[in-house]
């Protein structure tokens, strides 16, 4: 997301001041750009489109990234379609306005309830990781006198070398079948009479940002589906599946789209199965900022602590991976007659929850006060996603922009909302 600043009313996203929506919407709230939005979207199809992959590449946005309604809608009008992994997010992408033939459905478990819905929809494939799956989804189909598009998630055993919670594709993880073991569940898959054979998946990882691992795994798969095709067991796509990496820090490099997709699909060249994509964080990581402000300074002994009215529950990813965002200043409070703090100092940027695990940044150098707004950057992707209501801490508000134009596309939570749903015993009989 393009920032830009001016003197007086600091941070810019696309014509619309951070100060302008903190004033309006409050904080934190999380903040995305239609425009980098559409720009993630557009370098991946161009990318496609440049190695000779305009017809039969989909690129299936990866959902739990970022499962608001606005960003899917504007993927879904942007040709896209869907990689979903939960009943959840296949009725929210249908609400969106998605197409049902365009969404695969991920997941180590699908329970019977979703792989229902899902072939109720009419969805493209179910990627089944495990042979009771494909009992299970045959069963289903069976009932509901149908066939299920099916593909195999498939285990290459590589190491992506990202953080080990990230990490899926090697043999200790719980994701997809043991390559080794693949061919003879494709047997038993065309042995089931309600399921069809599609294609083979293949994610190795998240936040990705070498692309010789996910090369080498495609090697693996693809001697599978030659294997398969010479057993006249010939797929009709390959699903690569998402994980390539953004930049989160300034001085880490992070690679173009079309860089990181070429070793990849130059091993898919000249092929004649159709591609699958499951990009989830390069298409909105770095297309949305959090918007908090600073409470309480707290200087200490040892530490400086900047409290901010974000927490752990708005954005997870640091307290849970230990994951690095880039924290600046979007404006300063300046009263009238006031002078803007502008010498830097070292701070602990954390939250309000109960917890010393709650930070957003350790070692921060900012010239920060109270009351000033900082944006949280590259927030885009497993932020909304993940936030809990840790504490009985209301969701954040979400907005987005599109050049000077504004809109709110999540309220904030109330407080009444977070225990709507809850009762208290009645009274005991005495
Ligand atoms: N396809 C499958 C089957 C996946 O499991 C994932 C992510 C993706 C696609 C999308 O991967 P991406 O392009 O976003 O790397 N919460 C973590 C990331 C978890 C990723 C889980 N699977 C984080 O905040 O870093």
């Amino acid at each position: 997301m393009r920032l830009t600043t001016s003197h007086r009313d600091g941070l810019f996203v696309e014509g619309v001041a951070l100060t302008d929506i903190a004033a309006r919407f409050g904080t934190p709230c999380y903040v995305y750009s239609r425009a980098a939005l559409t720009k993630a979207y557009t370098q991946y199809r161009n990318a496609l489109n440049a190695q000779g992959f305009s017809k039969h590449a989909l690129i299936c946005y990866a959902v739990k990234a970022n499962s608001s309604l606005a960003i899917l809608n504007l993927f879904a009008n942007l040709g896209a379609g869907f990689d979903i992994v939960s009943g959840g997010e296949l009725a929210r992408v249908i609400a969106a306005g998605g197409n049902p033939e365009k969404i695969v459905f991920s997941g180590v478990g699908k329970s019977r309830e979703e792989m229902r819905a899902a072939l109720a929809a009419g969805i493209h494939c179910f990627n089944v990781e495990s042979a009771s799956e494909l009992t299970q989804l045959n069963a289903v189909a069976g009932e509901l006198n149908t066939r299920a598009p099916i593909s195999l998630r498939v285990n290459p055993n590589v190491d992506p070398k990202t953080h080990p919670y990230i990490s899926t594709g090697l043999k200790s993880a719980k994701f997809g079948i043991a390559i080794d073991a693949a061919f003879a569940l494709y047997q038993y898959a065309a042995s089931l009479p309600h399921l069809v054979v599609k294609g083979i998946d293949c994610h190795i990882g998240s936040q990705l940002l070498d692309p010789a691992p996910a090369a080498e795994a495609i090697d693996k798969v693809l001697a599978l589906v030659d294997q398969l095709a010479r057993a006249n067991m010939p797929l009709s796509h390959i699903d690569i599946g998402g994980g390539m990496g953004i930049q989160y820090h300034a001085d880490e490099p992070a690679p173009a789209v079309a860089d990181y997709l070429a070793p990849i699909l130059e091993k898919l060249a000249g092929r004649k199965e159709h591609i699958i994509l499951e990009p989830g964080r390069s298409l909105v990581g770095n297309a949305g900022l959090l918007l908090t402000r600073v409470m309480v300074t707290k200087p200490g002994e040892e530490k400086n602590f900047a409290i901010i009215d974000a927490a752990m529950n708005d954005l997870m990813r640091p307290a849970l991976y230990d994951a690095y965002h880039e924290i600046v200043v979007a404006s300063k409070k300046v009263g009238a007659g006031e002078t803007a703090q502008t010498s830097k100092q070292r701070w602990e940027i954390v939250g309000p929850v109960c917890e010393s695990g709650d930070f957003l940044g350790h070692d921060r150098d900012l010239a920060l006060a109270e009351g000033d707004l900082l944006a949280i950057l590259s927030a885009g992707a497993y932020g909304m996603a993940m936030a809990s209501n840790y504490n009985t801490r209301p969701r954040a508000a979400e907005v987005m922009v599109d050049g000077n134009h504004l809109h709110l596309i999540r309220r904030r939570e109330t407080v009444a909302e977070l225990f709507a749903l809850e009762s208290v015993l009645p009274v005991k009989a005495t």
